[in-house]
């Protein structure tokens, strides 16, 4: 694997990282919402988001094609669009579904397990 794609990877780690940790700093401040904890915590996750894609995609890309990887793929980015939209719903006011919370929490387990999962197998494909 090239230092510029490992590079990457751990760039992704850490934004996983700390998108994990301003999501439980937005959670403890309580509501209303701290809106500058909410800024950190949402443009961290986009970020780390497209990192994700960008690093499966490279990826992806680079190996042999195996009928599993469109559909371990696939479910990693619905994954993360169920965070996107819990999220958005998480930030209104009042919470639309009570269970949204539930939602992103379990959401994000999922995605960190696919994206690592996918990841790794099309790392371990390629060298
Ligand atoms: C990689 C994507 C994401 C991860 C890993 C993530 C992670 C987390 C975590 C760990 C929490 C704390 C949950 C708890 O209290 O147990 C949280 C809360 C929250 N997240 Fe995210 N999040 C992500 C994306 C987003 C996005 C894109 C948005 C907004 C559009 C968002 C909005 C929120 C809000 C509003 C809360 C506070 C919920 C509350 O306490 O009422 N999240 N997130």
């Amino acid at each position: 694997m090239n230092t510029v794609i490992s590079s990457k990877i751990v760039y992704a780690g850490i934004g996983f990282l700390l998108t994990l940790i301003s999501g439980v700093a937005l959670s403890k401040a309580g509501r209303p919402l701290n809106s500058a904890i909410f800024t950190v915590h949402k443009l961290v996750a986009v970020g780390t988001i497209i990192l994700i894609g960008v690093n499966i995609r490279n990826l992806y890309q680079s190996v042999n094609i195996q009928a599993l990887y469109p559909v371990l793929i696939t479910v990693t980015g619905l994954l993360f669009l169920v965070l996107v939209v819990s999220g958005a719903l998480l930030s209104f006011d009042k919470l639309v579904i009570p269970a949204t919370l539930r939602i992103h929490q379990i959401g994000l387990l999922l995605a960190l397990a696919f994206s690592t999962l996918s990841i790794y197998l099309l790392v371990s494909s390629k060298s």
